[in-house]
């Protein structure tokens, strides 16, 4: 067994750096990586070195959306064994603070998370994790799947926050990975009009493809009429914000239908923004957020197993690992064309 990992070394630079195998502890699996997913936070800390307080202090490893086969076992690891398939979920959370024991696990202050400084991420071979943020994966579900878990979580905590359920028109701004992931949320929960607001023909394109009912580009419409005229001057049930652009933070109030849900999940640049609040006030509109997901891995799996969700469709673009500086490259190079990389480990 040989492993190696991924180092940002520093703005831009990345090497490729033998290293130990780990050996798991009692109650940890040994796994071999085979997909790890390059995210928008992975690319902003290799660009940019931080983001907000997290700043990338000396060589980091980057990485956070994997899955892989379980090599090796601890001694007290009861419901997995070599040959497994996992899917990893990427926080390691206290287990006793108010939060974790309310189940809201993802509101852990002490949260050890994969490639969030001053945590290492899993572009390696061989990673050892807790058991018990280690999911199984079925057979028909691929490891390339897998790794699509942990973005497809944040769009099912997005729609489950919003309450979205069967029958509801749902405006999504923005058509990235994370708007096309609460796409395919929506639509598993029973969304039957999703309309999908971006900039960028070819996400658009995507979008459609996935199951929008409608897209608008909002370069060539002026969304709060085309909305308006989508759902017949109501409004919609929920408006989920996934571009993380002022300007759509600030679309938000005039989108929702009376009585209907903003659900927040894209980070603006700026902390202070500007908003509409007698919007909110007249229309009794509720406004809720998203740090992450929580308890929704086994969901997610079971979607993609049972052909509920094909998140297959948000992977354009494959590297190896060997390529892996070439693969951030091309994805800061190309960031309207790649929705989402994966390298193959
Ligand atoms: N809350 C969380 O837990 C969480 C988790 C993951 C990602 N995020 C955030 O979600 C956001 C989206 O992530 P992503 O990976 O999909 O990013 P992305 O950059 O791929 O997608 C953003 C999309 O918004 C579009 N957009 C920009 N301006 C627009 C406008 N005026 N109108 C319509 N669309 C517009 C862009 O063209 C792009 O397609 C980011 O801000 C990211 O930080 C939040
Ligand atoms: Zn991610
Ligand atoms: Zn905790």
């Amino acid at each position: 067994m040989e492993n190696r990992a991924v180092y940002m070394t520093g703005l831009n630079k990345m090497e490729i750096r033998e290293i130990e195998v780990p050996i798991p502890k009692e109650k940890e699996v040994l796994v071999k990586l085979e997909y790890v997913g390059i995210c928008g936070s992975d690319v902003h800390y290799l660009e940019h070195g931080r983001i907000g307080d997290f700043i990338v202090n000396g060589d980091f490893i980057l990485g956070h959306e994997c899955a892989g086969t379980i090599a090796a076992v601890g001694s007290g690891v009861k419901n997995l064994k070599v040959g497994d398939k996992v899917a990893l979920e990427p926080g390691c959370t206290c287990g006793q603070c108010e939060f974790c024991k309310t189940g809201r696990y993802n509101l852990c202050p002490d949260v050890e998370f994969l490639a969030t400084p001053p945590y290492d991420g899993c572009l390696m071979n061989y990673i050892a994790f807790p058991e018990n943020m280690a999911f199984k994966l079925p057979d028909n579900v691929s490891t390339k799947e897998g790794a699509l878990v942990e973005p497809l979580a944040v769009g099912l905590h997005a729609a489950a926050q919003g309450g979205v359920k069967l029958g509801d028109k749902v405006v999504i701004l923005g058509a990235g990975c994370i708007g096309l992931v609460t796409l395919l949320a929506c639509k598993a929960f029973g969304a039957t009009n999703v309309i999908v607001v971006d900039v960028i023909e070819k996400r658009l394109e995507y979008a459609k493809k996935l199951g929008a009912s409608c897209v608008v580009n909002a370069k060539n419409e002026n969304v709060l009429d085309k909305i308006a005229e989508l759902t017949g001057g109501n409004g919609a049930d929920k408006v989920i914000e996934t571009a993380g652009s002022e300007i759509t933070i600030k679309q938000t109030p005039y989108l929702a239908k009376r009585g209907g849900t903003i659900v927040l999940v894209g980070l603006a640049s700026k902390d202070i923004i500007e908003f509409d609040f007698m919007q909110i006030m007249a229309k009794e509109v509720e406004i809720k957020s998203v740090f992450r997901y929580r308890n929704l891995y086994p969901a997610a799996i079971g979607a993609i197993a049972d052909g509920k969700i094909d998140v297959s469709g948000i992977v354009t673009h494959e590297f190896d690992f060997k390529d892996s500086k070439k693969a951030f490259d091309f994805v800061i190079e190309n960031k309207n064309d790649v929705v989402k990389a994966v390298i193959k480990i």
